[in-house]
Parts: structure tokens; C-alpha cells; sequence
């Protein structure tokens, strides 16, 4: 006997704005976002500020050269601390110049010698976990959450050994997409390829090859791994150094829910990252990166390349399924589930929504 049929999941979960926020509370708050990356604050006292699951934080190096992330706000009454990146020596607040160490701890408020008991080393800002995964900057809003080698067994290793000048790379180009679409349609797009051979004659036939793509999930933790083969050398659209290990491979972790580091042929590491706007729009950030981010034509002909073919073709269909989300004539139908799995295979988004239907369900 067969069993039975799984099928996508309904399509309230992406139009629901009462599942949105119970997803900002929850799950985009439980877990690992991408915040940014290290080189971005090279020296003591740089800092930059960010959004994650409408909180607005900052990730700053400290004296001792630690990065930490606080929340961005005064803990005298609320005001935001920093906009935008710098540098400063302290965080001083601007509104009634309350002034913080690189630390956290409060060093001087004007005026508060005349209050009797304020007690200055009990205030400090409000700290957030943040993690250095091979020079990419991390945040969690839940303090007792796992380690992210927890959450993603064996990728921090398996990212060093595909890219193995990852310690020294910076970061070149920052493409920006804003999408009309929940941010789960775009996250399973990007999980499957069984779209890619009609979608994306580019990247399939001048990238990869999709008879050889596959998407698997982890036994352990939240990771999908694409692997593939790259096109004969020749087919390649830009030239790649064989002589280092994995140069014909490409790979790519998803690490659950909404960030992908991307390895293709020719050892060249790439970033995916989504951000929530509302429950209709998110934002994909694609990075692209080199050694001290340095100038590199190849590295911004493939950023231009992949702008205009790959992501191009993407908005369009994940805008259009989108509305077929709020169309009342849809009911979900069966996911294609190949026992062998392989590139015409939904196995990925079986498990991707299983993880979707688990962090709102429970
Ligand atoms: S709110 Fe920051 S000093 Fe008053
Ligand atoms: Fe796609």
C-alpha cells in the first residue's frame, strides 16, 4: 500500500498576519539570523546597527577586540543609541548624553550624582547573543539558545574546507531584492531546483548541472545541502582555478530559517540572506566576497550576472505564487516526493515545512 500523499502546506501560513506575528515573536526570535561581518568593524569602537524581528540592535567591537550586539536602546528612557555604522570611543545616548562603555556598562549620566542611590554599575545595556561563524556575524535574541555548532552540526568545518581563505575574506557587493511575498515563499524557492531547468537557463547550464543537483537535509540540526556538479569547464561563464580542492564543486548550506552560504565553482563563497518586512514582503540580500575586499572584476561580473538572470527570474515566481496563495481557488496540492530524490524532487520542502508547521504549531 502507498502511503499516504504529503501535501504543501495551506496557504494561511504565509498570508496569516496573525501567524506572522506569532513568528516574530517566536521563531525569528529563537534563532541564528546573519547580522553582518566582522571586517565590516575592523578597529575598536566600530559598530553597526540592524534590524532582526523588529528589534533594532548594534554589533560593536569593544577595546579588547570582542564583538558584542546590544539592543540599540538607552536604559534611561528608551531613546536609540546609533544609527547607520562609525566609530566612537564611547556610546553616548543623544538625548540626554548618558554615555556607555564599548562593554555596556554605564559610565556617566549627567547629573545623577545628586540622586541619592543611583547606582551607576547596576545599569547597563542590554546584551544579545552574537556568534563569529568563520567571520560572519550572528544574533540571537534568545539568551539560552544552543551554539550555532549545535544548531548546524559540521557546516562551520565543511564551509572552511570548500573555501579555505574564508578567515581573510571582507565583503565586495551587497545586492539589496525587495520581493511581494511572504519570506517562506522565497525561502522554499530557493530550496528546490525543480524549477530550475525551465526557470534558470543561466545558472543551469553555465553554473551547474542540474542532472547531478540534490538538496538534503541533515540527520542533525537545521541544515538543507545542495551539492552539485559544475558544467564542463568550457560551458563555465567565468574561469576557475581546478588546482584547488572542491574548485569543480558547488555547494550551498540553508541554515534554517533564512540565511545560505552559497559555495560555487571555483572556491567562490556567496551569501543569501532574508529579512522579514511584514507578512506580504521580505527583502533577500545576496553578498558577494573576496580577500580584504579587495576589487575583483570576475567576482562583480558574476554578482551582475546572477542580479540579472538567477534573482530576476525568482522575483517573478515567487511574486506570482505569492497571489496564487491568496486566491481562493487554491488547494494545496501533493509535494513530488522521488524516493531516489535528485533534482526533480521536493524532499527539501517537505522538511522545510515541516519546520514551518513546527515553529507555529509547535
Ligand atoms: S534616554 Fe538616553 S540619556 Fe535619556
Ligand atoms: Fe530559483
Amino acid at each position: 500500500m502507498n502511503a499516504p500523499l504529503v501535501r504543501s502546506l495551506e496557504a494561511r501560513y504565509y498570508t496569516d498576519p496573525a501567524i506572522f506575528a506569532q513568528e516574530i515573536a517566536g521563531l525569528l526570535s529563537r534563532t541564528w539570523q546573519l547580522a553582518g561581518h566582522r571586517a565590516q568593524i575592523p578597529n575598536a569602537g566600530d559598530y553597526f546597527a540592524f534590524e532582526i524581528a523588529g528589534q533594532n540592535l548594534f554589533c560593536i567591537r569593544g577595546q579588547d577586540d570582542v564583538i558584542r550586539c546590544f539592543y540599540n536602546v538607552c536604559q534611561h528612557r528608551a531613546h536609540e543609541l546609533v544609527s547607520g555604522t562609525g566609530n566612537t570611543r564611547v556610546v553616548v545616548c543623544p538625548y540626554h548624553a548618558w554615555t556607555y562603555e564599548l562593554t555596556g556598562g554605564l559610565r556617566a549620566a549627567p547629573n545623577s550624582k545628586s540622586v541619592p542611590g543611583f547606582d551607576r554599575s547596576a545599569i547597563c545595556l542590554t546584551e544579545a547573543r552574537c556568534e563569529d561563524f568563520n567571520g560572519f556575524l550572528f544574533v540571537n535574541l534568545d539568551p539560552h539558545t544552543a551554539p550555532m555548532d549545535e544548531w548546524f552540526p559540521g557546516v562551520r568545518e565543511e564551509l572552511a574546507e570548500y573555501v579555505p581563505n574564508i578567515d581573510l575574506l571582507a565583503p565586495l557587493e551587497w545586492v539589496e531584492i525587495p520581493e511581494n511575498c511572504n519570506w517562506k515563499v522565497s525561502v522554499e524557492n530557493y530550496s528546490e531546483c525543480y524549477h530550475c531547468s525551465l526557470n534558470h537557463p543561466t545558472f543551469a547550464e553555465g553554473v551547474v548541472k542540474p542532472e547531478t543537483y540534490d538538496i538534503q537535509p541533515s540527520d542533525k540540526g537545521y541544515v538543507l545541502r545542495h551539492t552539485t556538479e559544475c558544467q564542463n569547464l568550457e560551458n563555465m561563464t567565468y574561469p576557475i582555478d581546478m588546482s584547488v580542492e572542491h574548485a569543480g564543486e558547488y555547494r550551498s548550506w540553508f541554515l534554517w530559517p533564512m540565511v545560505s552560504f552559497q559555495c560555487y565553482p571555483g572556491n567562490v563563497l556567496n551569501t543569501y540572506h532574508w529579512r522579514v518586512r511584514d507578512v506580504d514582503h521580505c527583502t533577500v540580500y545576496r553578498g558577494w566576497y573576496t580577500e580584504g575586499g579587495a576589487e575583483s572584476d570576475v567576482i562583480r561580473a558574476l554578482a551582475v550576472q546572477d542580479r540579472k538572470t538567477t534573482v530576476e527570474e525568482d522575483i517573478h515566481l515567487v511574486e506570482s505564487v505569492y497571489r496564487g496563495l491568496k486566491s481562493r481557488g487554491y488547494r494545496p496540492g501533493p509535494l513530488v516526493l522521488d524516493p531516489g530524490c535528485g533534482v526533480n524532487s521536493e524532499h527539501s520542502i517537505e522538511r522545510l515545512q515541516a519546520w514551518m508547521k513546527e515553529a507555529v504549531d509547535g
